[in-house]
């Protein structure tokens, strides 16, 4: 979708949102899938209201983007416009324990800095790409911890009210790769508290992750992780492994050699592909463990 009206691009720029003409979500997502559309980047938090407003009153569906790590996005000309919040500097900032951080911070980046003044917790969600946001908005986690158990306070943009709004951690609820945030609300900042710990304890645990994870997923191929989530006590990975089906492809979406709840984009995969791909290997756990596997993956399909 393309913004063109002189009048909006012209009330864009006294909000100080930047518009990008024609971007590639191939371009802004890690399994490098997805049509094109107008990108607008957003410095301020308190433009969200004034924004939306806007955008509303001129039929412009829009859609929020994180990291774009846990994505898959349709292909061809998109019928929204995509907003995306611009990283502040500094994105994190310290108080004892606790840690107020911008939600367009990178997570791994976040994670380390804490680290290095002695705030642990985080350490199994080394080497998961995307924003802090990002992790906060699906309740991220990795060997046995998630996100959502240090989080205190949430400051997000409210879908239902329209406005911008701060919620304590306890008047949010976090489950396993589910949060009860809406899904077209945007988050914006978070508070966390962080246990303390040495730098050099953090470490041992941040390089023990590391290497579990490296051994056990396709890290340098483009993906959107876990493509499935688990069915309560099993394994999406194992079950898609027992069928064989590791290498299974349509087009340049495959599933990977190295975990089988990974789909890799192997060169210029489509959408098409990907999601053939996805509704092939489901009726195959479905066909031959009655199990029907829901996306973990998020899809924008057009
Ligand atoms: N397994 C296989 N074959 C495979 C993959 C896995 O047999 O191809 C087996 C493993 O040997 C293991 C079991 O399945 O016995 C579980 O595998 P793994 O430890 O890799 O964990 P997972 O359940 O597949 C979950 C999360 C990952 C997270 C890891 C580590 C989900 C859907 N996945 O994977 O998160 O990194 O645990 O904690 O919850 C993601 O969210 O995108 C993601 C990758």
């Amino acid at each position: 979708m393309r913004i063109s009206d002189p009048i909006i691009v012209a009330r864009l720029a006294e909000m100080n949102v930047e518009l990008q003409h024609g971007a590639a979500l191939a371009d802004l997502t890690s399994l490098g899938i997805g049509g094109t559309t107008d990108l607008l980047r957003i410095r301020k938090h308190e433009s969200l209201p004034g924004l939306l407003k806007l955008l509303d009153a001129n039929d412009v569906q829009h859609k929020f983007l994180g990291g774009g790590s846990n994505l898959l996005v349709g292909d061809g000309e998109l019928p929204w416009v995509v907003l995306q919040l611009v990283r502040p500097e500094p994105d994190v900032v310290l108080d004892g324990s606790f840690a107020r951080v911008d939600a367009a911070a990178d997570l791994g980046r976040m994670i380390t800095f804490c680290a290095k003044h002695d705030l642990g917790g985080m350490e199994g969600l080394i080497g998961v790409p995307g924003t802090v946001g990002g992790a906060l908005r699906m309740n991220a986690g990795a060997y046995g911890m998630q996100i959502g158990s240090y989080v205190r306070e949430v400051k997000l943009y409210r879908a239902a009210s329209r406005t911008l709004e701060t919620l304590r951690g306890d008047q949010i609820s976090f489950e396993y790769r589910h949060t009860s945030f809406a899904p077209d609300d945007m988050m914006l900042s978070v508070i966390l508290e962080l246990p303390s710990k040495p730098f050099k304890l953090i470490l041992e645990g941040i390089r023990i992750c590391n290497e579990k994870r490296r051994s056990s997923q396709p890290l340098g191929q483009k993906s959107a992780g876990c493509i499935f989530k688990n069915p309560p006590g099993a394994s999406a990975g194992r079950m898609i492994d027992e069928l064989g089906l590791k290498g299974l492809s349509v087009g340049d979406a495959r599933v990977s050699d190295r975990h089988a709840n990974f789909f890799v984009n192997a060169g210029h995969a489509s959408a098409t592909d990907m999601l053939r791909l996805i509704a092939d290997v489901r009726e195959r756990v479905q066909k031959n463990y009655g199990v029907e596997l829901e996306n973990e993956v998020v899809v924008w399909n057009a």
